[in-house]
């Protein structure tokens, strides 16, 4: 199947990157946030990419003119109508995620693909809402989009091979590695990254180091560019509390037990450098 047209749900971080790159690769783009100011907010944050990346010199004027023109900002959702694919990134709630999917069923052509960038929701679970269970796919952008190279592509139960096909090509289209993924709690980034940060808190809480040792000894011995602290902080710890209960629930495994440690800081509203105080302090915040 050709893609031309791809809509996108959604304008935060994640939306914006993904009409971002879509509009840079040639695509039409349809960008769906809930009122004017979110979708120009959106838009304001796509120019400011596109005006630094001129400065830099990696993009002409007319280029990024051009790119803008391919960009459609709506507030109705019905402005899908005659997109090829639709990619959802709004927040990571399941109830309003199924109620953009049984919306979307009802306005998309039969034979279009709708995909979510979820970070944690079952795959196979929002097919079931999508009228189109083999035409519905996980397409995992890691933050920020523009940057990062890996799209995971996932595989709900249902979903059928022609659909993987299509979604795999789009995203080398957009300049990105796809990987294959099946559908299960954390998919295979966070299954494997949360815990290893769950593990790093556990070594805080037990004495076995200090903050800084813990995350010099990733740094410096596994090459890691941040350490697992560091990297909470700036993921969120709420957020990661969020995934690490996913993959408990999910997988009915104690060895995915959330740190108590990681909970107390959450409660304490110590969610990392948005608050200005994780693990370390921010004092820009
Ligand atoms: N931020 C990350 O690092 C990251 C990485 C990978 C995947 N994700 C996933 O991407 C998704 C979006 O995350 P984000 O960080 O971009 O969130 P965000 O809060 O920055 O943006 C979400 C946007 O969705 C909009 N929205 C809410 N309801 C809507 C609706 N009915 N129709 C259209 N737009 C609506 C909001 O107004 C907001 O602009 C989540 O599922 C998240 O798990 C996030």
């Amino acid at each position: 199947m050709e893609i031309t047209r791809i809509g996108v749900v959604g304008a935060g971080t994640m939306g914006h990157g993904i009409v971002l790159v879509s509009a840079m690769s040639g695509f039409e783009v349809i960008m769906r946030d809930v009122s004017d100011d979110l979708v120009q907010r959106g838009v304001g944050m796509i120019e400011r990419f596109l005006k630094r990346s001129c400065e830099k010199g990696k993009l002409t004027d007319r280029e990024k003119t051009e790119t803008l023109e391919r960009i459609h900002g709506t507030v109705r959702l019905e402005d899908m109508q005659e997109c090829d694919i639709v990619i959802e990134a709004v927040v990571e709630n399941l109830d309003l995620k199924k109620d953009i999917f049984t919306q979307l069923d009802g306005i998309c052509p039969r034979d279009s693909i709708l995909a979510s960038n979820t970070s944690t929701i079952p795959i196979t679970e929002m097919a079931a809402f999508s009228g189109r269970p083999d035409r519905f796919i996980g397409m995992h952008f890691m933050n920020p989009v523009p940057v990062m190279k890996l799209v995971e592509v996932i595989r709900g139960l249902a979903t059928s091979d022609e659909t993987t096909e299509t979604v795999v090509a789009l995203a080398k289209k957009l300049g990105k590695v796809p990987i294959e993924i099946n559908d299960y709690p954390g998919f295979v980034s966070n299954r494997i990254l949360m815990p290893m940060i769950n593990e790093g808190i556990y070594c805080l809480m037990e004495g076995v180091a200090t903050k800084e040792a813990i995350d010099e000894v990733m740094k410096l011995g596994m090459n890691h560019p941040m350490g697992p602290l560091e990297l909470a902080d700036l993921i969120g710890l709420d957020t990661c509390l969020y995934i690490m209960q996913v993959l408990y629930e999910g997988f009915s495994d104690s060895k995915y037990r959330p740190c108590p440690l990681l909970k107390k800081m959450v409660s304490a509203g110590y969610l990392g450098r948005k608050s200005g105080r994780g693990f370390y302090e921010y004092n820009d915040k």
